[in-house]
């Protein structure tokens, strides 16, 4: 960090088993670099001291420009904007170049941005027949991480990371082709000829024409049904540091190809804790089945016996700003193709969460995939599809936060230490 030194301020540290105090550098954002602890030791050949912390609730990996969330407040802002004003007002690729380039575009910049995505949108029929590969019931993610790994080895000049305009001729690339090839597994998986780009669509509705298109027909969405998946694509685009950006990081940081990195990205979004949440939500709601059955389910929640899925957060402490938006969203969705079902068992258990001191007192709030799985179940995704439809625009904040990565010399390869707990060294015995 260049703006180190003792402008912040400094930390003492005393050794309480040596006596030895330690002065270290307080750095921008109250942090203290961890490689000042290693000067901690009681015996000169000793290792020094490390921080202990499983799945890193407390460690700040890199410093970015890209993403600020007060969890607290319940603050998202994307490069300094709020995210309730560019859900109300962009468009996904506006916000998509506002993230990847740091300032909003200028009309001409947007249009030749566009330009270059529908550029792109078309995938290698090889990749098509890799995805014809798979059996009809194979999950919408698998198939697409598998994909999306394959791609590195059609564009194998993507291998050379220290060419900017290669990099963002990768990252173009891989933002065109994600909603192909979501809509191509759709397709493998309800038997349909696939539905190929029409380029004369904007990115949201060529993807449902991709989707839902039948024959030669023209495929119109409903305009709120358009927006609504615009929406829910800018509400997903960046959420800085989680897991399925780490993994970005981490695999970007030894320097294989975006596409092999973006590949682990999506196989960390995919579980349940994570971007595999909504469908999660979406199997929880229908196993539940009426709000009759919420008080049981509730119990069996606050026995430590399951989760409420689409509740809690790492980062928020407070509604999580994304879910506010989406809850609204999902009202105007259901006026144009009639309420969800499963809607009032989500406001109940929401209802009663809320009130409950379980949740109250860990501070456990909706977020992000609370309520976005039943826009999807609304919209004709099945629920497989839905952790895919969260990496379609995340593929843009992580290839962003990858961006910014290469770019920061600060960075080197991810390598956490560990605490060695195992057995002491002892001699080899052969069994037999
Ligand atoms: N239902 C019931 N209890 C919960 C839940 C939940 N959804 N989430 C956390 N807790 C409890 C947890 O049992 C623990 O209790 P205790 O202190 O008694 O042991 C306490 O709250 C703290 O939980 P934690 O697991 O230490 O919190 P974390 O920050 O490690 O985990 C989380 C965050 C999102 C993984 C977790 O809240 C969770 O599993 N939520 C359900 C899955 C989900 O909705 N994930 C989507 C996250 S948002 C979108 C995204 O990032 O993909």
């Amino acid at each position: 960090m260049e703006n180190g030194g003792a402008e912040n301020g400094t930390l003492s540290i005393t050794d309480n088993r040596t006596g030895a105090r330690y002065d270290v550098d307080i750095l921008e954002g109250d942090v203290i670099r961890a490689m000042d602890l290693r000067r901690i030791k009681v015996r000169d050949s000793d290792f020094g001291m490390m921080a202990y912390d499983p799945g890193f609730s407390n460690t700040a990996n890199t410093r970015s420009t890209i993403t600020y969330i007060d969890g607290s407040r319940g603050i998202l802002q994307y490069r300094g904007y709020p995210i309730e004003q560019l859900a109300g007002k962009a468009t996904f690729l506006e916000v998509a170049y506002l993230i990847l380039k740091g300032e909003l575009p200028a009309s001409d910049e947007l249009d030749v941005f566009r330009d270059e995505v529908r550029m792109h949108t078309y995938i290698h029929e090889n990749l098509t027949k890799l995805i014809d590969a798979f059996r009809y019931n194979a999950h919408a993610m698998g198939m697409a991480i598998s994909t999306v790994a394959a791609m590195s080895t059609f564009y194998p000049e993507a291998r050379n990371i220290h060419d900017p305009e290669n990099r963002w001729k990768q990252i173009v690339r891989l933002i065109a082709k994600m909603p192909t090839i979501a809509a191509f597994t759709y397709r493998h998986h309800k038997g349909l000829p696939l539905a190929y780009p029409d380029n004369a669509l904007n990115y949201a509705q060529n993807f449902l024409s991709m989707l839902f298109r039948v024959g030669v027909r023209e495929y119109e969405p409903h305009p709120a049904l358009e927006r609504a998946l615009e929406v829910l694509f800018i509400l997903h685009a960046d959420h800085e540091q989680n897991c399925s950006t780490t993994a970005m990081r981490v695999i970007g940081s030894s320097q294989s190809d975006p596409y092999s990195a973006h590949a682990g990205a999506m196989a960390a979004l995919f579980g349940p804790l994570h971007g595999g949440a909504n469908e999660a939500v979406l199997r929880m709601l229908e196993e539940i089945g009426s709000t009759d059955n919420i008080p049981e389910f509730m119990e069996s929640v606050k026995r430590g016996e399951r989760r409420l899925m689409g509740f809690g957060h790492r980062v928020y402490k407070a509604y999580d700003p994304r879910a506010s938006i989406i809850k609204e969203t999902a009202h105007e969705v259901f006026e144009v193709l009639g309420k969800n079902p499963l809607l009032d068992i989500a406001l109940e258990l929401e209802k009663i969460a809320l009130g409950e001191d379980y949740f109250i007192r860990r501070n456990l709030y909706p977020n992000v995939d609370f309520y976005s799985g039943l826009i999807y179940q609304s919209m004709g995704f099945p629920s497989e599809m839905f952790p895919l439809l969260f990496a379609i625009p995340r593929t843009v904040g992580w290839l962003t936060q990858w961006e910014e990565m290469v770019n920061d010399r600060e960075q080197r390869i991810a390598r956490p230490r560990q605490v060695y707990v195992g057995s002491e060294e002892r001699p080899y015995a052969p069994s037999g």
